[in-house]
């Protein structure tokens, strides 16, 4: 176990897992417990919570899991005063919870639409306004969103929807760092890349064979300079790092956790 995180109060959203193995989230609740943090891991599904909460006791860690939809505003209002009931403070906000799906301008509608952005851009709307004013009466904290390299380039066909929401998040990262400064809060964005999680490998696993799916994981392995796709843990220890007094004079960045897949050309 690290101390960087030592007794600083966590809340990480979307703290579980769409599928067996570890999305970005759970690596973070997970290292954010190694490091010392108390964690409030939220998820809509109490069971991927639980999942997590199992990880790190296992550990030795501090793990509150508590469930809510986060794009509601009551449920949000209600899980921040739960949090400060619970550990008296907010330190840290990590806002992860995100869908990643196929969606474009001609082929999806603004049901569509309103879905996505729901999720993707107002639960971290939504966190931001709860937890904010907790650490302005605090004198300090600090915000990590996850956004996506998706923020600054475009994507293979008919991913203009999550794109527009992952360029969202990064306006309103900076917006927030500028604003919020003077309170001694800093914000920043991580822009993943290609990371092997549940949220994106399972669709894939879902609908090719075996032997189709590890010709798959290669190639997207080989697309990155590093020769590599990411995991988790790699969106996890830039989380750690941002959240640490050893980012103490840093706000307002987009940290690109990408393997160099973004130096390529398109
Ligand atoms: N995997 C990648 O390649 C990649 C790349 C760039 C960015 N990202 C971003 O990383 C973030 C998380 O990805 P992940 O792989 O951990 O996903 P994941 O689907 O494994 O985990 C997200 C968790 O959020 C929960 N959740 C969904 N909607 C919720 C809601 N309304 N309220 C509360 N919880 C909710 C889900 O139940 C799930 O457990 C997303 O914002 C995604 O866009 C992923």
């Amino acid at each position: 176990m690290g101390g960087r995180l030592k007794d600083r109060v966590a809340i990480v959203t979307g703290a579980g897992s769409s599928g067996p193995g570890w999305g970005n989230g759970k690596a973070t609740a997970v290292q954010f417990a190694r490091e010392g943090a108390k964690v409030f891991g939220i998820d809509i599904n109490p069971v991927a919570a639980a999942e997590t909460k199992k990880i790190v006791e296992g550990e030795g860690g501090n793990f509150v899991a508590h469930a809510a939809d986060i794009t509601k505003d009551e449920a949000v209002s209600a899980l921040v005063a739960t949090c400060l009931k619970t550990f008296g403070r907010i330190d840290i906000l990590h806002n992860n919870v995100g869908v990643y799906e196929k969606g474009g301008v001609e082929t999806r509608d603004l049901a569509y639409w309103d879905r996505v952005n729901a999720i993707n851009v107002s639960s971290m709307f939504l966190m931001c306004k709860h937890v904010l004013p907790v650490m302005v009466r605090q004198g300090g904290g600090t915000v990590i969103n996850i956004a996506s390299i998706a923020a600054i380039r475009g994507l293979s066909p008919d991913y203009s929807i999550y794109c527009a929401t992952k360029a969202a998040a990064l306006g309103l990262t900076k917006s927030l760092a500028l604003e919020y400064a003077k309170h001694k809060i800093r914000v920043n964005a991580i822009l993943p890349g290609m990371i092997d999680t549940p949220l994106a490998l399972e669709p894939i696993r879902k609908r090719v064979s075996t032997d189709e799916f590890q010709r798959i994981l290669g190639e997207r392995a080989s697309l990155n300079p590093l020769g590599r796709a990411g995991t988790g843990f790699d969106v996890a220890k830039a989380a750690v790092f941002l959240a640490s007094d050893d980012a103490e004079f840093i706000t307002g960045i987009d940290l690109v956790v990408d393997g160099g897949l973004t130096l390529k050309p398109m």
